[in-house]
């Protein structure tokens, strides 16, 4: 260890400022089963300010030290209370313009009071921030959280007064190590994007909760998981789904309950997206959930639901308004399941990381069956085991989410990757992973095609259920004719998904079906695609890239995409239908 010099200053020449944070992660091991308890937000308006440098770390602003360990006083470098001020949940690109294409550390900030209740527990939660996220509280670190589209959770009871101040450092560079890393084909927004809230509990409480049918019991039995905290650890549960005439003790040992209960209930579906009240109690703690029951499984090359085979008939969405970037209001999503519902569809693939919560509740109701997805894109550093820490979390956070959501029926553990060594030993890890914190669901990815061959022949389809295969003919490969070819040499033992087809097509530009970006062209090609991919007996759905236009910095062409990806069915505010969502529309209708 180099000697350090006289005048060494630790915030002007310490570079390594940031490892004591960086090992106090914040992981799945945090969360805590929050679905139907009541929360204490913290949003609303936080002051905030771009932090370029990431001095706020190097200096310790949030020590709020105004005089330093030397005696010298702080220049006014900052003074949280009289900064310009931000709305949380947001990403902070949308807020002004001057955050457009900001990419680095910002600090959000605020104060907010907090009165007691006797022998309670309190825990921070923040649904998701991107990419990374310091939090501090009352000068304290209280710890970090890496991952962008997944929820985090820190207990505060002990850290929290009568009067607070909360402090976070969001970071939303890209980064090679990230998941997803630098290079991606969607805008890379900033910020606190989802909700902030405080989630007080007993002493004990219930801290996951999980409850399916039992696989193979003909839908007569159902599953319950329960794991508690705290100081009780023994006792009993009580299980009621009063319109089910179900109530029923589950005994808790070690702090672990499990039971399977005789059960006859109405099948979720998309026709008929049946929910019941489920409540949970143990030990002073009650939950309620509203929870579908249904069955999702492969038999051969078939996708059954509740034992039928079934076809999906879906269509792509990034989670992205004009409006507000990656903060989605709740009216954006349900005008998003709407238009597909109006598409003649019964499954979306939220693309290409998990959505906010709120989308798998809304389908839950809606009756739309989702692939949910992490944002293993293109080419992550697969050889780098933090990388793969950093995905495998992300996986366990979101299935930890939503594995109650009936309409959650894939896992998807990435996007398009080559086929190496790496990615197999990275990929086949994440699909076993998915398998065992959720059996009762599938698990895929969407995977590339070997052009040369022509043929569906990825390795990681080994350790899929189904195969998700994203094609281009007509758009990137100009030859259709090959995209016959490739279904006749393929032979997969397994339900395919074409997870992406489609073609860039500028709103209300009319043309010749040979000119690119015409909505002729994208209305040609979505025929042609129709054409072939009704006729093939192992493909058992579609999700055509994309519901509607997205923000894309590799997209410069000036009059077709203008730093848009137009692919969509849809402009991107959605207030135009491009004629290739009637073909879409038809399709699905017949099917
Ligand atoms: C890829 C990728 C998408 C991308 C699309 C495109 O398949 O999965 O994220 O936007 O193609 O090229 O438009």
């Amino acid at each position: 260890m180099q000697q350090q010099a006289a005048n060494f200053v630790d915030h002007l020449h310490n570079e390594s400022y940031e490892d004591r944070y960086l090992s106090q992660s914040i992981t799945h091991h945090s969360m805590v089963y929050d679905s139907g308890r009541e929360k204490i937000s913290l949003n609303g308006l936080w002051n905030f300010g771009i932090d370029q440098y990431d001095t706020c770390v190097r200096a310790r602003w949030f020590e709020e030290k105004y005089v330093d360990d030397e005696g010298r006083t702080n220049p006014m470098d900052f003074s949280f209370d009289e900064w310009e001020q931000i709305k949380v949940p947001s990403s902070w690109n949308t807020q002004k313009e001057k955050f457009f294409y900001y990419e680095g550390s910002a600090v959000y900030t605020r104060t907010f009071p907090y009165t007691f209740q006797d022998d309670e527990r309190v825990f921070l939660k923040f649904g998701a921030v991107n990419y990374d996220a310091k939090i501090f509280l009352n000068k304290q670190y209280v710890g970090f959280h890496k991952g962008g589209s997944t929820p985090f959770y820190i207990e505060v009871t002990n850290d929290l007064k009568d009067s607070n101040r909360i402090l976070v450092v969001a970071n939303n560079t890209r980064k090679p190590s990230h998941v997803p890393n630098e290079n991606t084909d969607w805008f890379n927004y900033g910020g606190v994007y989802r909700d902030v809230e405080l989630i007080r509990l007993p002493q004990t409480f219930i801290k996951d909760f999980v409850i399916s049918f039992v696989p193979g019991t003909q839908f007569s039995k159902i599953q319950v998981e329960l794991l508690i905290d705290g100081s009780v650890l023994a006792g009993t549960a009580h299980l009621t789904i009063q319109e089910l005439g179900i109530s029923f003790p589950i005994e808790v040992v070690d702090g672990k309950g499990c039971a399977v209960i005789d059960a006859n209930p109405e099948l979720w579906s998309p026709d008929n997206p049946k929910l019941y009240d489920v409540a949970i109690a143990f030990s002073g703690d009650a939950i309620s959930e509203k929870i579908g029951f249904r069955e999702i499984r492969v038999d051969g090359t078939d996708i059954l639901l509740n034992g039928s085979p079934i076809y999906l008939k879906g269509i792509s969405a990034h989670e992205e308004s004009v409006l507000n970037g990656k903060a989605v209001s709740d009216e954006e999503i349900m005008e998003n399941f709407k238009l597909a519902k109006e598409m003649n569809c019964n499954y979306m693939r939220l693309a290409h990381y998990p959505h906010t919560e709120k989308a798998a509740k809304l389908a839950d109701e809606m009756g739309i069956m989702l692939w949910e997805e992490i944002p293993v894109y293109w080419a992550i550093q697969f050889h780098n085991e933090a990388t793969y820490r950093d995905a495998e979390n992300q996986l366990t956070e979101l299935i930890k989410r939503d594995r109650n959501r009936a309409s959650v029926i894939i896992w998807s553990v990435g996007n398009e990757n080559a086929d190496t060594e790496a990615r197999l030993t990275f990929m086949s890890s994440l699909a076993m992973k998915a398998k065992e914190l959720d059996p009762t669901r599938l698990v895929s990815a969407a995977c590339l095609l070997d052009h040369d061959n022509h043929i569906i022949n990825d390795r990681l389809a080994d350790y899929l259920d189904i195969i998700g295969a994203n094609q281009y003919y007509g758009w990137y490969q100009t030859d259709f004719n090959n995209l016959i070819k490739l279904f006749e040499n393929s032979r997969p033992s397994k339900p395919v998904v074409i997870t992406e087809f489609g073609a860039d097509a500028k709103a209300g530009y009319r043309g010749s079906v040979d000119e690119k970006g015409t909505e002729d062209c994208q209305l040609d090609i979505y025929q042609k695609q129709i054409d072939v991919l009704g006729q093939i007996p192992y493909v058992k759905g579609t999700s055509p890239w994309i519901l509607y236009d997205f923000r894309c910095p590799r997209r410069l062409h000036p009059t077709i995409q203008n730093y848009y990806n137009t692919k969509g069915l849809l402009s991107e505010d959605k207030s135009y239908k491009k004629p290739a969502f009637y073909a879409m529309q038809e399709f699905y209708k017949n099917k």
